[in-house]
């Protein structure tokens, strides 16, 4: 049976440090109220002259880089992301030129924190329709220019990073097992950006009302996540018959500890088999599952034949979860 199978991972985090007692600095907060309410110590912030391509291009060359793989080995690239680096081109064109993957063809996907996950279900149907034979797919995100610095309710919570995988072909009895995508347009206000589209373009206006900012319900989306999400994983190990002390870890989307200690808690895998880095960068959207899947393997926590469950929620609403057998 032919399936697709991520061969190779990379991740770039930029250097800058924000800590909660910078935000403390900024904003109406302390770094106790962070810490209990999202499990957030740190985020880092990119340099001011990188943009959304500037930081796939890290995390992609090195994905690359580990797969022994060139450039122009690469048939597509799909990129994640709701911070590209302007409305258009897509980032995976600019991307695409420099990487110098000249055989590829390049789109952007926009599902915000599923984004990454979206963009694997898509490349893995390719695969196994035969479409395209090598696929590097990235979540790349600059949260930091659309978060607004003075709104203690979201500025606390937003990082910017990207991670990349490169996937191919396999008969072997591995790779990814299922995939599950969902949308929900019903609740779309509850966490959106307004500014800069077609809706409200720019002008000195949209400006001054802060449109060109991430405005996000965090208590009702809270909500919403941890009821979804604990439903999504239960589905997706189901529909795999799959029983949850098989899973050998837990990769999910990075958006707030509590959502992620009740979604662990649901299907009653422990903490030590989850994949958690939220306390080091935040919450960096389509980019947070690359990067985590990068350090888990960098960390040699993932081993052949191991069965790893990732899942992600974010505004849309979207949501979306994978089960891999490595
Ligand atoms: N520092 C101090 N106090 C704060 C802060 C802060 N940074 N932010 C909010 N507060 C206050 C509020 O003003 C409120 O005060 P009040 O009771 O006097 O009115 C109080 O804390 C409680 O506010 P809530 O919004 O109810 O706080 P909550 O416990 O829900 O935590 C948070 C907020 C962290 C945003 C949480 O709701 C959350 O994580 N939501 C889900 C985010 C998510 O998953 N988003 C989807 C993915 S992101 C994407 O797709 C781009």
């Amino acid at each position: 049976m032919l399936r697709s199978r991520i061969i190779s991972t990379g991740s770039y985090l930029p250097e800058k440090v924000l800590t909660n007692d910078d935000l403390e600095k900024m904003v109406d907060t302390s770094d106790e109220w962070i810490t209990e309410r999202t499990g957030i110590k740190e985020r880092r912030i990119a340099d001011e002259s990188q943009a959304a391509s500037d930081l796939a291009y890290e995390a992609s060359k090195a994905a690359l880089e580990r797969a022994g793989l060139k450039a122009d080995d690469i048939d597509l690239i799909i990129v994640a992301t709701v911070t590209g680096d302007m409305p258009f081109p897509s980032t995976a064109c600019i991307l695409q030129d420099k990487l110098g993957a000249v055989n590829a063809v390049g789109f952007d996907i926009n599902a915000t924190c599923s984004g990454f996950l979206y963009s694997l279900y898509i490349a893995d149907s390719l695969i196994k329709s035969r479409m395209h034979k090598r696929i590097l797919v990235v979540g790349a995100e600059v949260l930091s220019r659309i978060t607004d610095w003075e709104d203690k309710t979201t500025c606390v919570i937003f990082g910017d990073g990207a991670g990349a995988v490169i996937i191919e072909p396999t008969e072997e009895d591995r790779g990814i097992l299922s995939m599950h995508i969902n949308s929900d347009g019903r609740m779309w206000e509850l966490l959106h950006m307004p500014g800069g589209g077609s809706r409200n373009p720019a002008s000195i206006d949209t400006i001054k009302k802060k449109l060109h900012y991430i405005k996000m319900k965090g208590n009702e989306t809270f909500k919403v996540a941890v009821r979804t999400l604990e439903d999504l994983v239960v589905k997706t190990l189901d529909e795999n018959k799959l029983d949850a002390s098989r899973l050998s870890l837990l990769i999910p989307h990075q958006a707030n500890l509590r959502i992620i200690q009740a979604t662990a808690d649901r299907i009653g895998i422990p903490m030590d088999k989850v994949i958690v880095n939220i306390e080091r960068y935040g919450n960096t959207s389509a980019a947070s599952i690359p990067i985590a899947l990068d350090e888990a393997v960098r960390t040699e926590r993932i081993r052949d034949g191991d069965y790893i469950l990732l899942e992600a929620f974010g505004g849309g609403f979207t949501w979306a979860s994978a089960l891999i057998r490595w």
